[in-house]
């Protein structure tokens, strides 16, 4: 369970939380209209995304400190994906190493996400080992360069990272380990205040590379074989240089309102993403997806597959792996229901023609 600075943490946003409350609002302005008399047999929610096979077109958002909704944190999510044949997107910011968390749940399809450090070194370090440990592709965390205005958090002075939590990936790291001074991974470091400062201000230092460009997307593609989905996108033009630059995947995404407060829901940007890339790349989406028939919905403005954010976080908090499982089975159950409902058969024949917008007349939104 969750005491009230961790579910701050999990549950705030940026700012007046705006943005956050925009994300869910925007699904109630589009109606699905369906259609009659349909087979209702045959119905495939499954596809096949970036070369990884999914059960249902929903991935786990990467998330940080999962640790602070249950002890097992990321290692129970990744085992739950796996029973239920989701993928899990794996943050940066975890407490378990990468490693730990592919050995807790082999037979599960994972992509790693990263934060680009700084240190090239570094950088190169955690890609090898995502891909050495079975990660099959790579998002890089194009949003997150310094941190979004989050009242509650300064509210409750509650800062897990300071903390050490969410630095497994980089203490478990060899180059990390000689940028901080360590002798040896950094097992036991909390309870060393010495090396705990030692640690977070290193990782402080070198978690982020400072003015990053969409161009500098094609040095990361020469550094590894692993297809790269880029996440944190809203604007059209910046999609497309991103595929341009190499880019196998544009995640539209604005952090589930963590970042920048102002009100724009993601699922506003999302049609306009995907027609600047132009079927070129897969458009994935997350920010306020709640419901089977959000997902619906976003597949049917473009998105290939969705992701969720604080509904896996809150189901871990409440049951662990069990809570992670009930809520992808429920999503996934919905969303197959859904499917067949509006007269679907498979994910990818859902268009624009299954919406309609509700509300304003003639703003098309
Ligand atoms: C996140 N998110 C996130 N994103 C990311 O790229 N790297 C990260 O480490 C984290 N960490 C993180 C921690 C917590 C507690 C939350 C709630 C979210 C953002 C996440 O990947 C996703 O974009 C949003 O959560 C999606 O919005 P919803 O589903 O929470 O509305």
């Amino acid at each position: 369970m969750l005491d009230g600075p961790a579910f701050d943490y999990i549950a705030g946003a940026a700012g007046r939380e705006l943005t956050a409350a925009a994300n869910t609002a925007a699904f109630e302005r589009w109606g699905l209209v369906y259609r009659v008399l349909r087979d209702d047999s045959l119905t495939d929610p499954s596809l096949t995304l970036l070369g990884t096979p999914m059960s249902l077109p929903v991935l786990l958002a990467p998330a940080g400190v999962a640790d602070l909704a249950h002890p097992e944190g990321e290692r129970a999510a990744a085992r739950a994906a796996a029973e239920t044949g989701v993928t899990m997107v794996l943050s940066a910011g975890t407490s378990s190493s990468m490693e730990e968390v592919a050995d807790a749940a082999p037979q599960g399809h994972r992509w790693f996400q990263l934060a680009w450090s700084g240190d090239e070194k570094l950088a190169r370090s955690l890609l090898a080992r995502a891909q050495a440990a079975g990660y099959e592709a790579v998002m890089l965390m194009g949003d997150c360069y310094r941190a979004g205005w989050r009242p509650r958090e300064m509210d409750s002075g509650f800062s897990p990272f300071r903390r050490g939590h969410g630095i497994g990936n980089y203490v478990s790291d060899p180059r990390f380990c000689e940028l901080a001074g360590l002798d040896a991974p950094g097992l036991g470091f909390r309870e060393d205040p010495v090396r705990l400062e030692a640690v977070v201000s290193t990782w402080d230092r070198v978690l982020t590379k400072p003015a990053l460009r969409p161009r500098d997307l094609a040095v990361l593609r020469s550094w590894t074989d692993l297809p790269i989905a880029v996440k944190g996108v809203c604007r059209p033009e910046e999609a497309k240089q991103l595929v341009d630059a190499g880019a196998d995947a544009i995640v539209v995404s604005n952090h589930g309102g963590r970042q920048l407060d102002s009100g724009v829901a993601a699922l506003d940007c999302l049609a306009p993403v995907v027609a600047a890339v132009d079927g070129k790349a897969p458009v994935l989406f997350d920010s306020g997806v709640r419901t089977g028939t959000d997902v619906l919905v976003a597949l049917a403005l473009g998105a290939s597959a969705v992701m969720i954010g604080r509904p896996w976080l809150y189901g871990l908090a409440i049951g662990g792996q069990a809570g992670v499982e009930h809520v992808l089975r429920c999503l996934g159950a919905e969303f197959t229901d859904a499917l067949t409902l509006a007269g679907h058969r498979r994910c990818d024949t859902l268009t624009r023609d299954d919406l309609v917008p509700l509300g304003t007349p003639g703003t098309g939104i």
